[in-house]
């Protein structure tokens, strides 16, 4: 039977990445803060009585990790007091729910990949606002919760690093990049896809972390964008110099864990499927901006 699902947020990158890849036996309901915002309860609990849907995969968020430096309380309102609603509604309705969060609610003083259990320590706003989303998700609603927590994503949609990287590209020809900073790049497409499969297998419920594999800095990030951007002919200007720089060097009002990469190997047994390296991923993001040039 086919399964109706409510995606939130279905205009940002994930939202756009998951309706590009959704399998087969699903509808979707595809709504964004201008159908229904999810920090409005009456509005959110008045659509999921008209939609029935049978589950929801929440993708909005407030995802401007400076400005909620100074924004906290809508940063809070959105990440926090929104997905608080969506537990109830999801509660209310007995459905599943996936919400997505992120590498920030770890304080990267580790140096080691972080598992779903690891001791959280959010050193911004953003970071602290979608932990206490997660914490309010699991105090609601952890009997039908997933949470998946992801790191730096990018896609052909909306603003991310790779395409602001591209345009720089185009437009300078030094460029200094913080190298100090580690994470794990992640496509917003196999971010998409492993969210439906963990809708269609249904592993135990909790929290799960997927990134693409490997680990980078911001700086080889950048390298490896402007290398295979230079063959796909995405980037014109073949001279640009590369710097790294450390995070000192670059104005920035939000703190930046130094080691925030996600250890994934639960979602990998649980999915039983296999994560491709960034770069490789990254070079078939690059070919669909190419064909795309959404940029
Ligand atoms: N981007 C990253 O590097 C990254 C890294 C780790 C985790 N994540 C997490 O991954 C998820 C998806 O991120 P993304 O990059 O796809 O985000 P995105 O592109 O910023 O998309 C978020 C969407 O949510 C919408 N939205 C904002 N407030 C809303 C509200 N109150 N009600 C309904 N919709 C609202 C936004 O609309 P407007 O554009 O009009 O505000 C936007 O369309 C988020 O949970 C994010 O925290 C992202």
């Amino acid at each position: 039977m086919t399964k109706k699902i409510l995606i939130t947020g279905s205009r940002g990158q994930l939202g756009r990445s998951l309706q590009d890849a959704v399998p087969d036996g699903y509808d979707l309901i595809s709504v964004d803060i201008d159908e229904m915002d999810i920090a409005n309860q009456t509005q959110l609990l008045r659509l999921m009585e008209e939609k029935r849907p049978d589950g929801i995969i929440n993708t909005a968020a407030y995802t401007n990790v400076e400005k909620a430096e100074s924004e906290r309380e809508k940063a809070y309102e959105i990440n926090c007091r929104g997905v608080e609603n969506l537990a109830i509604a999801a509660k209310q309705r007995d459905v599943p729910i996936v919400h997505v969060s992120t590498d920030y609610v770890f304080d990267g003083k580790n140096y080691k990949p972080y598992q779903p259990e690891s001791k959280t320590n959010p050193i911004n706003v953003y970071g602290q606002s979608k932990l206490a989303g997660e914490q309010k998700l699991l105090e609601i609603y952890s009997e039908k919760a997933y949470i998946v927590r992801t790191s730096w994503l990018y896609s052909q949609y909306g603003n991310n690093f790779v395409k602001t990287m591209l345009r720089l590209m185009n437009e300078r020809d030094v460029l200094k990049v913080i190298d100090d900073q580690i994470g794990a790049p992640t496509s917003a497409t196999t971010l998409a896809q492993t969210i439906w499969t963990i809708l269609n297998k249904r592993p135990a419920y909790g929290i799960y972390h997927w990134t693409d594999a490997g680990v980078a800095s911001w700086y080889d990030f950048a390298v490896a964008i402007y290398e295979i951007g230079v063959t796909l002919g995405l980037v014109k200007n073949k001279s640009v110099a590369i710097f790294p720089i450390s995070e000192t060097e670059y104005p920035s009002q939000a703190t930046r864990p130094q080691f925030s990469v996600l250890d994934k190997r639960k979602t990998l047994t649980a999915v039983e499927q296999t994560a491709v390296h960034w770069k490789n991923v990254l070079e078939r993001e690059l070919k669909i901006i190419k064909n795309n040039l959404f940029f």
